[in-house]
C-alpha cells in the first residue's frame, strides 16, 4: 500500500514507518518538524535502506497540503493516511489551549477535506487513553464513555477530532477509520538508532528519567507516594512503542467501514516506583530520586484492557518493560557516542 503518515519524524511515527516500510508498504512522510527533526529520516534510512519522500509542509497550510493530493494523482494515489502529526504536551495546553484547539483541529480537517477530495477514504488516527477522562478502578475497555473530566485542553482535542471521525465515518461509509488509543508509550529502536525526544521540558516519565541519566536534571520528582496502591505511587500501562507502531499495521489490515476504537495497551500496570527499578536494573546504576507533591489530574491508576484489539486485530503487546528499558538506555548510549 501507498501510506501517507502524518508526523512521521515524530517518536511513534518515526517508529511506525520503519515497521511499514519493513513490511514492503510505500511511505511518504509530512511533517512541519515543530517537535522533531529529519534526522529521524537519516536513522530510517539506516535502518529500513530506504528515504522516504518527505513533505516539510505545516498541516493547517491547507493549500501546501492539498497540492500534495493533487501530485499524488499524477503517480500513484495514497491508499491510506495514518495521521500522527499533532501537538502533544499535556501542561502547555493548559497554558494556551487556542494553540492545542488550533493546531490539532484545524489540521485534522485539513486533511479530512483533502481525503475526500482525492477519495483516500482510510485512515488511522492518534487518539489517547486521555480520552476516558477518570474512568474509575478498573482496565479501561473501549465501550467505556469518553470525553467526560478530560483534564487538559490537549486531550479534549483527542476527544474531539474522534468525535468528528465518528461523524465523518457515519455520513460516508466509504471511510473506514481506526480510533487507536495509545496507553502509554516508552522505549525505543532496539538498533538505538531512534527514539523519544527528551530535550525542552519534557512532562511523561520516561523522557524525564533519561534527563536524569543524561545529566540533565539532578533527579526525578516521583509525583505522590500516597495513592491507593501497593507502593503508593500511580499505575500506568507502559507500552514499547515499537509494539504501538505495530498495532498501526494490524489496523491497516483490519479496516472497515465506519470508526472503530481500538486500546494499544498491555493491560498490565506498572507503578512509578516499579519504573524506576526496572529502569536501574537495565543501566546497572542508581536513577536518583525524591518524593515530591502528588502532581494535579493525576489518576492512582489506569491501564488498558487490550482484549479487543487482540480479537479484531489480531495484535498484542509483545515487548516488556525490561525490553523498553534496554532499549531506551541503548539510545541514550548512542547519543553519549
Ligand atoms: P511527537 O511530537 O514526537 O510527533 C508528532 C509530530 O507531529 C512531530 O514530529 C511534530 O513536528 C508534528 N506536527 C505537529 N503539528 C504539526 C502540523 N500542524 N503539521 C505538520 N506536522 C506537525 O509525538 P508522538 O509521541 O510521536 O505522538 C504522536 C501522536 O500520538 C500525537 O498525535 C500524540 O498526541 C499521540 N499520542 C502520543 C502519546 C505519547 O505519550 N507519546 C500518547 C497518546 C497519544
Ligand atoms: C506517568 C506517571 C506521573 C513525571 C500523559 C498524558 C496522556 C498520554 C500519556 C498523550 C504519573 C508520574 C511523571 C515525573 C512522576 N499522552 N511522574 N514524575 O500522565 O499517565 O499521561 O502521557 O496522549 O494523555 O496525560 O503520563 O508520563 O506524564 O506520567 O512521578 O516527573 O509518572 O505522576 O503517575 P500520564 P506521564
Amino acid at each position: 500500500m501507498k501510506i501517507l503518515v502524518t508526523g512521521g519524524t515524530g517518536y511513534i511515527g518515526s517508529h511506525t514507518v520503519i515497521e511499514l516500510l519493513n513490511a514492503g508498504h510505500e511511505v511518504e512522510i509530512i511533517d512541519n518538524l515543530c517537535n522533531s527533526s529529519k534526522t529521524a529520516l537519516d536513522a530510517i534510512e539506516k535502518i529500513t535502506g530506504i528515504r522516504p519522500v518527505f513533505y516539510e509542509i505545516d498541516l493547517c497550510n491547507k493549500t501546501d497540503l492539498k497540492k500534495i493530493f493533487k501530485d499524488s494523482e499524477k503517480t500513484n494515489r495514497f491508499d491510506a493516511v495514518i495521521h500522527f502529526a499533532g501537538l502533544k504536551a499535556v501542561g502547555e495546553s493548559v497554558e494556551q489551549p487556542l494553540k492545542y484547539y488550533n493546531n490539532n483541529l484545524v489540521s485534522t480537517l485539513n486533511l479530512l477535506d483533502c481525503m475526500a477530495e482525492y477519495n483516500v477514504k482510510q485512515l488511522i488516527f492518534s487518539s489517547s487513553a486521555t480520552v476516558y477522562g477518570n474512568p474509575g478502578d478498573g482496565a479501561c475497555t473501549e465501550d467505556l464513555p469518553t470525553g467526560q473530566g478530560i483534564a487538559s485542553p490537549y486531550g479534549k482535542t483527542k476527544y474531539m477530532i474522534e468525535e468528528i471521525l465518528k461523524d465523518v465515518a457515519a455520513a460516508d461509509s466509504t471511510f473506514q477509520i481506526a480510533l487507536l488509543r495509545y496507553f502509554n508509550p516508552v522505549g525505543a529502536h532496539p538498533s538505538g538508532l531512534i527514539g523519544e525526544d527528551f530535550s525542552g521540558r519534557p512532562n511523561n516519565l520516561m523522557p524525564i528519567i533519561m534527563k536524569v541519566d543524561h545529566g540533565d536534571y539532578p533527579e526525578l520528582s516521583v509525583y505522590g507516594d500516597d495513592y491507593p496502591t501497593p507502593d503508593g505511587t500511580c499505575i500506568r500501562d507502559y507500552i514499547h512503542v515499537v509494539d504501538v507502531a505495530r498495532g498501526h499495521l494490524a489496523a491497516l489490515a483490519a479496516l472497515r467501514s465506519g470508526a472503530r476504537e481500538w486500546n494499544l495497551g498491555t493491560g498490565k500496570g506498572t507503578s512509578v516506583l516499579e519504573m524506576i527499578s526496572a529502569f536501574e536494573k537495565a543501566s546497572g546504576k542508581k536513577l536518583p530520586y525524591k518524593i515530591a507533591p502528588r502532581r494535579a489530574g493525576d489518576l492512582p491508576k489506569l491501564y488498558a484492557n487490550p482484549a479487543r484489539a487482540a480479537s479484531e486485530l489480531g495484535w498484542k503487546a509483545t515487548l516488556t518493560i525490561d525490553d523498553a528499558m534496554r532499549d531506551t538506555i541503548n539510545y541514550l548510549e548512542h547519543l553519549k557516542a
